[in-house]
């Protein structure tokens, strides 16, 4: 354990396994949306959704033993579209997950839900097999605007599907939102965000649009898209109306309302652990008697992943990280939090001592990116508006 960091420091402090949760990505969707980078294929003919089913327990199988003995915090069914399989599948899969892991109690569990999935019964259905978080896809209540984004849904069905989650007993639920899409103005956007609250959610997630490479967007840029300038006043606008309406912007596009943060995605901000089972899935775990911490991931592709989940070649990839590249994997994910983060904590959960990031942290200090006392440091709303700067000095 007191092995000399990256920058040579002696009193290297304890790497502290943090909390581990477990995401579940389904890679399938009704329709690739054209702006979408996600690991996400257009749905053709019948979904393998058995066969997905028991690879998903032979690829959890796999990975056990990096986590043996540790409670899941938190699930997350990611995709792509996890609302295109049943609550029946879901519930077999969570089956097998809670038959072979612990889970705390009141462990909080997500599935994203594209409304234009949405079927009556549905909801019941995943409440009973032990969901309690939905987070819809809804992107805008605009019809052009979900038009021009490719969306398979109307925004009559995006607040149909709200409310049937809702009459099922799901009370937990969080609205994805996209601003700065082609034809928007600074109304339109306060409208989407103005209907978005009248369905009273618990969480709101507030995402730029972005040109992601190889989608279909950025090969054929839409017309309309407002420029930096507007796509930052309508973000100004979107977090005081937010905010007045009682969701606090908690991370660079989150909000909620108070104790109704989402637990899974603030441990992968406070660089926590999770497994990643699923095709093309991310896990990130911390061993604290080797003072390690590896990434490991699965074959992206469905069809790769169906056929060797399980094996040696159902794992993508396996790599540790390197000392030298922890404070930039911290930073990325700390620095996009409101409440920033507690130098003990990043010692904690990098295994480095804060003088590996003295030098960063004060020329970040200095450009007024940074304040706090001298264990907690957060953004300032300058270096809020400029967080890939500041992430980016603790690149190595
Ligand atoms: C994996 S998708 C979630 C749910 C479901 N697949 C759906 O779209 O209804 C996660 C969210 O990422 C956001 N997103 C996807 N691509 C984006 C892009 N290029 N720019 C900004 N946000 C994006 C969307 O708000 C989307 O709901
Ligand atoms: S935005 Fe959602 S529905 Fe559209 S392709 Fe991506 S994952 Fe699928």
């Amino acid at each position: 354990m007191s092995e000399p960091d990256s920058r040579g420091d002696a009193t290297t402090p304890a790497l502290i396994p943090p909390p581990l949760s477990l995401y579940i990505h389904i890679p399938w969707c009704v329709r690739k949306c054209p702006y979408c980078d996600f690991n996400s294929h257009g749905q053709r003919g019948e979904l393998p959704i058995g066969e997905y089913v028991a690879a998903l327990v032979r690829d959890l199988e796999q990975d056990l033993p990096l986590v043996w003995g540790r409670p899941v915090h938190s699930v997350f069914f990611g995709g792509g579209t996890p609302s295109l399989f049943p609550p029946a599948a879901i519930g077999d899969i969570l089956a097998a997950c809670a038959a072979r892991l612990k889970f705390h109690p009141g462990a909080e569990i997500t599935l994203e839900c594209n409304p234009g999935t949405a079927e009556h019964g549905r909801f019941e259905g995943y409440r009973a097999a032990g969901v309690n978080r939905v987070s819809f896809g809804i992107q805008s209540f605009d019809d052009g605007c979900l038009q021009r984004l490719g969306r398979i849904h109307d925004s009559r069905e995006a607040e149909a599907a709200v409310k049937l989650a809702q009459d099922a007993g799901l009370d937990n639920l969080n609205l994805d939102l996209m601003y700065a899409l082609p034809g928007q103005d600074l109304a339109m956007a306060l409208h989407d965000i103005e209907r978005a609250i009248a369905l009273q959610p618990a969480h709101v997630s507030h995402y730029q649009l972005t040109l992601e490479p190889n989608t279909q967007f950025a090969a054929r840029p839409p017309e309309g898209l407002p420029e930096e300038d507007a796509a930052w006043d309508i973000q100004e606008a979107c977090i005081a109306r937010l905010a007045d309406a009682g969701y606090a912007q908690y991370e660079v596009s989150a909000y909620a309302r108070t104790g109704r943060q989402c637990a899974h995605n603030l441990n992968y901000w406070r660089f926590g652990d999770y497994l990643g089972i699923g095709a093309g899935a991310h896990g990130k775990i911390s061993d604290g008697a080797s003072g390690t911490i590896r990434r490991r991931w699965k074959p992206k592709n469905p069809r790769d992943y169906l056929a060797h989940a399980g094996t040696a070649a159902g794992i993508g990839g396996d790599d540790p990280i390197a000392p030298a590249n922890r404070p930039f994997d911290y930073m990325l994910n700390a620095l996009r939090l409101v409440e920033g983060f507690a130098l003990r904590d990043f010692e904690a959960r990098t295994g480095l001592t804060r003088r590996a990031i003295a030098g960063e942290l004060a020329t970040a200090r200095e450009r007024g990116w940074l304040e706090g006392d001298g264990e907690y440091l957060r953004p300032t709303e300058l270096g809020r508006r400029f967080t890939n700067d500041v992430i980016a000095l603790f690149l190595r």
